[in-house]
């Protein structure tokens, strides 16, 4: 199904405008690795020959501490952990961050393929085509275990969780054909589940999309599911205003909602998918407990296509979409810069 490189490769190649900036600070942990390892092995042979016993009787001279000492091996390993802390930190949050601006790609996982739709409307599956020096975010599910989308041509790696949506961002600088995997182990043919990510130059990617153009867009195919489900009879817009039973959907995404237990929640990709589930799980104030769950009546396709719509309505839809990250970033660490991005960009929008 896919060539692997025929050469060996000590390293990935470096596709994406990550791919510098970790393999620099990945060097820079193996260089200091590689520094105290040569220090600490060559200290230990100096010392036991130097400093052997030369007589069964000898004792050596007592030693009283140094100060001197003490605080330079206390202040120099202080002051290179917190290089790394300070860069590693830059790192992430570059990593992290999820740019507003980006082409929204969404790819559901499911044993044992990838199947992606383009913001126009185009599928694919095991492959992906997308435009060089364009950001691209992915927002992400699966339809039943855990995988987990990983190029390391771009260093990027992002757990697929089901119930949720994890998102990722790169920026790919070469064209070619790079190699996606799966990476987490998730049943019989996991090690075959994989695909190729195709960077095109800009009039190139064009051309592919417009090769491909016969289908409808995300947004599209979910205001046909928000009409088929019958959800316009009560999400009118105006809301209560109008006689809605529903709250008004146009204009939310990405933007603060005020709950019945006096919370604030954003309205971002999870919000809205955890609503149509567990419509019961977070109601709006000023709004009943009436709306049935959609759990078992849409696929997962279906639901980010509904959410997609949703999205549309609100202009620049992808405005909210750096505060979705906070929830969606699924492991506790990447919670932090999920939260930090939701802070101050999205709070100057309003
Ligand atoms: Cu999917 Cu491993």
């Amino acid at each position: 199904m896919q060539q692997f490189p025929s050469e060996f490769k000590l390293m990935p190649e470096q596709a994406s405008t990550m791919a510098g900036q970790v393999d620099a600070l990945y060097f820079y942990l193996v260089g200091i690795t590689l520094f105290f390892t040569v220090l600490i092995v060559s200290g230990i042979i100096f010392f036991a020959v130097k400093y052997r016993r030369r007589s069964p009787y000898e004792i050596p001279r007592p030693i009283a501490g140094s100060m001197k000492l003490e605080t330079i091996w206390t202040l120099i390993p202080f002051l290179i952990a917190m290089s790394i802390f300070v860069w590693g930190a830059k790192v992430y949050f570059a990593q992290y961050r999820i740019p507003k601006d980006a082409l929204d790609i969404y790819v559901v996982g499911k044993q044992w393929m990838w199947k992606m739709q383009h913001p126009t409307g185009q599928r694919e599956i095991n492959e992906l085509h997308i435009p060089m020096g364009r950001k691209v975010r992915l927002t992400m599910t699966t339809e039943d275990v855990i995988h987990s989308f990983y190029i390391p041509d771009f260093r990027v790696k992002m757990d697929v969780v089901p119930g949720r949506y994890t998102q990722m961002w790169f920026d790919a600088t070469k064209p070619g054909r790079y190699h996606l995997f799966c990476a987490e182990y998730c049943g019989m043919n996991h090690s075959k589940m994989g695909g190729t990510i195709v960077v095109m130059r800009p009039d190139e990617y064009q051309a592919w999309l417009s090769g491909n153009a016969s289908q409808m867009s995300p947004a599209q195919l979910g205001e046909q599911h928000f009409q088929n489900l019958g959800c316009t009879t009560c999400h009118l817009n105006g809301g209560r205003d109008a006689g809605g039973r529903g709250p008004q959907l146009a204009g939310i995404f990405g933007k603060p909602v005020q709950l019945e237990t006096g919370q604030t929640v954003i309205a971002d990709e999870n919000y809205l998918r955890e609503s149509i589930l567990n419509p019961g799980a977070k109601i709006v104030a000023g709004y009943s407990a009436i709306m049935p769950t959609y759990q078992g009546q849409v696929t997962e396709e279906q639901l980010l296509q509904l959410i997609a719509y949703i999205k549309s309505l609100t202009p620049q839809g992808g405005s909210g979409t750096a505060a979705a990250s906070a929830t969606s970033n699924s492991t506790s660490a990447n919670t932090n810069a999920g939260a930090q991005s939701s802070g101050s960009p999205s709070g100057q929008r309003r």
